[in-house]
């Protein structure tokens, strides 16, 4: 009776004991094989290391730029941007693009969508979007912030591009990631002229973030 009492707390913790050495086989052979496909993710990911993709305005053309009152402007503006993907091993999804006008930090056109599109390894592609607005709420400054721009003889239009893009690596493809273009356009305008502004400019490089 007194060798069961005795041999019996001795069994458990043998026992325990086992259990407890495959355990921690198995949590260390896991934590192994999971840390060893993160750093080859890491790896693979520093190796290819996708650049951001360049953006540049190619041509923009102010048509219209009419207050119907202090602050409800009508505007036409057409634009092209250059889009390009300076990766060797990396293609680019486009989803869900968006593209608009900006004056003085106020929106000014409505959003343009394009349509998503993939480019492949350093592949060039030419946006182009017609922007309207009708009746766009501005600030009641507008039309003296556009008199003054008028006087100077040029006008600073921003050209906002957003969207989400997937990177694509072999047959791998990431998941999306947010992007943000900002473009600069100089318009040369002509005092007085208040309607049918027309004039384009030769782009410069635009700002992405992702
Ligand atoms: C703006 O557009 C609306 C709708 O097309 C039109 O009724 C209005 O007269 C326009 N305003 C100006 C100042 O062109």
């Amino acid at each position: 009776m007194s060798l069961y009492l005795t041999s019996s707390p001795k069994d458990c913790s043998k026992k325990g004991f086992h259990i407890n050495k495959l355990n921690k086989k198995l949590l260390y052979t896991l934590s192994t094989l999971i840390l060893s496909i993160l750093s080859a993710t890491f790896l693979i990911w520093l190796i290819l290391h996708p650049s951001k993709p360049e953006f540049s305005l190619r041509d923009t053309s102010l048509y219209e730029l009419s207050l119907s009152s202090p602050h409800l402007l009508n505007s036409t503006i057409q634009t092209t941007i250059v889009s390009k993907n300076p990766n060797d091993r990396v293609g680019i999804y486009y989803d869900q693009l968006r593209v608009y006008a900006a004056y003085k930090g106020q929106q000014i056109t409505a959003d343009s969508l394009l349509p998503p599109f993939y480019q492949g390894h350093q592949d060039s592609n030419l946006l182009s979007a017609s922007l309207h607005g009708t009746g766009m709420p501005v600030a009641p400054s507008f039309g003296y912030e556009v008199g003054r721009d008028q006087t100077a003889g040029r006008l600073y239009l921003g050209l906002k591009l957003d969207g989400q893009l997937r990177w694509k690596v072999g047959t791998w493809v990431s998941g999306r990631y947010r992007f943000d273009v900002d473009c600069m356009a100089v318009i040369a305008i002509r005092p007085g002229d208040t309607s049918g502004l027309l004039s384009s400019v030769q782009g410069n490089q635009c700002s992405t973030t992702v």
